[in-house]
């Protein structure tokens, strides 16, 4: 039923998938949910860790946030710019984006996508819109990300794993803790279907663009990768199947 896709054809997928997927946040509002969900428990990730290290953070020049595989308004990026923005840590955030898409990038920059008032206060608007302005894009895969090491304080990768490879799984996680500093932030979220290709793929199998992401990894086995990162927070596994999304949050060693 599925033909064997290559890492290159994964890719080609995303960028056409989400690259035309202009109406990326509302479908998951309306349709998805379980991702705005996941999406939020890396915020109250970031929550938590902002309150341990407030007076750090309060202390640098500036913070430096990263958002590998962003879509379309970067949704991610936006709910954790509002947990920094509770803290008065917005105005010397620098945001980068990370994505195979050239256009969800420029999208994202040019405001040009439905801003979410039903997760995100509405009066931060003009502030994260101003931020995702002068974001900083940068078109490349997750398993090859052309920053220094140890260059971000905050490293989120949301409902990216799935739509990755299994050949690049491992990498990309790699590269997220070789970027992110020691004792730097990263929250990752993404899904899970207990049946995956009954229940998901089989919605999916005539979609005109093919489904790039025909093996979904449990969290169990994409917290193997991440093993210098000390995890703070993740799903409870008797919670995983019922909701579709499992998330973890933690610091880099
Ligand atoms: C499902 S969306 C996730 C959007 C958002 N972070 C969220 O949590 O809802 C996946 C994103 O990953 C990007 N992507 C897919 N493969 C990638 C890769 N190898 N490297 C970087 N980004 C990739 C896609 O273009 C898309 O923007």
């Amino acid at each position: 039923m599925y033909k064997k896709l290559t890492p290159e054809d994964y890719i080609t997928s995303s960028i056409i998938r989400f690259g035309s997927h202009d109406k990326y946040i509302q479908e998951k509002i309306l349709v998805d949910f379980f991702v705005i969900k996941g999406n939020m428990k890396i915020a109250e990730g970031l929550r938590n860790y902002i309150k341990k290290h407030l007076k750090e953070l309060k202390s640098m020049p500036k913070i430096r946030l990263l958002d590998v595989g962003p879509a379309i308004g970067a949704i991610t990026t936006m709910l954790a710019l509002q947990e920094l923005d509770r803290c008065g840590l917005l105005e010397k955030t620098q945001v980068y984006l990370a994505d195979v898409s050239q256009r969800v990038i420029d999208k994202t920059r040019e405001g040009d996508f439905y801003f979410p008032k039903a997760i995100i206060n509405s009066l931060l608007k003009r502030k994260i819109m101003k931020k995702l302005k002068n974001l900083k894009g940068y078109v490349c895969s997750a398993s090859n990300l052309p920053f220094k090491n140890d260059y971000f304080d905050i490293a989120v990768a949301g409902f990216l794993f799935n739509n990755l490879h299994n050949q690049t799984k491992f990498s990309s996680a790699k590269q997220i803790e070789r970027v992110i500093k020691k004792n730097g932030f990263i929250g990752i979220a993404d899904q899970w279907f207990r049946d995956y290709k009954k229940e998901y793929c089989a919605e999916h199998a005539n979609d005109v663009i093919p489904l790039a992401y025909e093996s979904i990894m449990s969290m169990d086995k994409i917290l193997k990768f991440f093993t210098s990162t000390y995890i703070r927070e993740r799903s409870r596994l008797k919670d995983v199947s019922k909701e579709n999304y499992y998330y973890f949050c933690g610091e880099k060693r």
